[in-house]
């Protein structure tokens, strides 16, 4: 069985071939970050826009890696949210006018579901429950995985995401969009002792994140000094990592150890970093814990997580959805 998954939800437009035993004949990823990067963020029209060019090139080129035809095609699963709205809706209705034309089944899939779902195809089968943290430039959530399709959200940032703060504070910094990567790699250059940013631990027992503080931090240490060198870029730049890299790796060992589990799954596009997969890894050793971290390229945006959403709950697939929506805003 062939399941081709779609996703346009931010700013990469993918398209993917997943088998039903989870196995990715292709995986591509069209990526708008030399569009976006000049404002510093995704431009919502902009990046719509170059949905519309891509989908169907992408899609062509996912079918042609995987060498299958679109007649093989049994089902397809598309991402109807949560994200940008004109972004979303260019997967979905490419996805309907495919599946109406040539009557392959439907289904409107989570995102982060997707995200989730990338840790039981980095290790199938992932045995339930398992605690996992989904950390990218759009969410911040840290799920209590029961069983496929029972995710209970524990915790979620109150302000901005992680990956969203990584990318404010690049900006401070000069070092451009997505700010995750450069800000890892500025950090790793830093030796000295660390600053000290502030740790938002929220209320006792609170899962919860927040991460406005620790980026008006560093915001206001930059305003004190006349002239920010090179050293000082890399000293804020890891001391801001390991601010966010402690309060995320301590609430998702807490949650785990609170309830027994012996799992933990990092993914989303901040999964990326490696501190942080080190930091977590220390630690869930230390608690008699693993953790399971898929490569980069399934941790980042990409349609192959959706096409093994698809896979898990091909049930509930209809024939016909010319009426499927997109939902921005998409609780799982
Ligand atoms: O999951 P993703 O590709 O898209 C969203 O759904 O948001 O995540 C993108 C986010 C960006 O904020 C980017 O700066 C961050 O992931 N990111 C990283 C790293 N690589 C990407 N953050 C920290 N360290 C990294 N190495
Ligand atoms: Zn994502």
């Amino acid at each position: 069985m062939y399941i081709l998954g779609i996703d346009t939800s931010c700013d990469d437009t993918s398209a993917a071939v997943v088998t039903d035993d989870l196995t990715i004949k292709s995986n591509i990823v069209s990526s708008q970050h030399e569009i976006h990067g000049k404002f510093g963020g995704v431009v919502p029209e902009l990046a719509s826009r170059r949905h519309l060019e891509n989908i169907i090139p992408v899609i062509d080129h996912a079918l042609r890696t995987a060498d299958v035809s679109i007649d093989e095609i049994d089902l397809i699963a598309v991402t109807r949210g949560p994200g940008l709205v004109g972004s979303l809706v260019v997967g979905v209705s490419a996805a309907k006018a495919i599946c109406e034309a040539r009557g392959i089944p439907i289904i409107g899939v989570n995102h982060i579901e997707g995200h989730i779902t990338s840790s039981l195809m980095t290790e199938h089968p992932l045995e339930f429950p398992f605690v996992c943290l989904v950390v990218s430039g759009g969410h911040t959530n840290l799920y209590l995985a029961e069983s496929t399709g029972t995710y209970r959200l524990v915790g979620r940032t109150r302000d901005d995401a992680a990956g969203e703060a990584f990318d404010k504070v690049a900006k401070l910094l000069n070092l451009g969009y997505p700010g995750g990567r450069p800000i890892e790699e500025k950090a790793r250059e830093y030796t000295g002792e660390t600053l000290s940013f502030p740790r938002a631990y929220l209320e006792k027992d609170s899962f919860d994140f927040s991460f406005s503080g620790v980026k008006t931090a560093v915001r206001n240490y930059i305003k004190k000094k006349a002239r920010i060198s090179d050293i000082d870029v890399a000293r804020i730049a890891h001391g801001f990592q390991e601010a966010v890299v402690e309060v995320l790796v301590d609430k998702t060992i807490r949650l785990a150890e609170e309830h027994g589990v012996d799992a933990v799954t990092l993914t989303g596009g901040v999964a990326a970093n490696g501190r942080l997969r080190e930091e977590m890894e220390k630690q869930a050793v230390r608690n008699g814990m693993r953790v399971v971290a898929p490569p980069i390229k399934l941790c980042t945006d990409n349609a192959a997580m959706i096409a093994a959403v698809g896979v898990l709950r091909r049930a509930e697939a209809k024939e016909h959805d010319l009426f499927m929506n997109a939902i921005s805003r998409w609780k799982l």
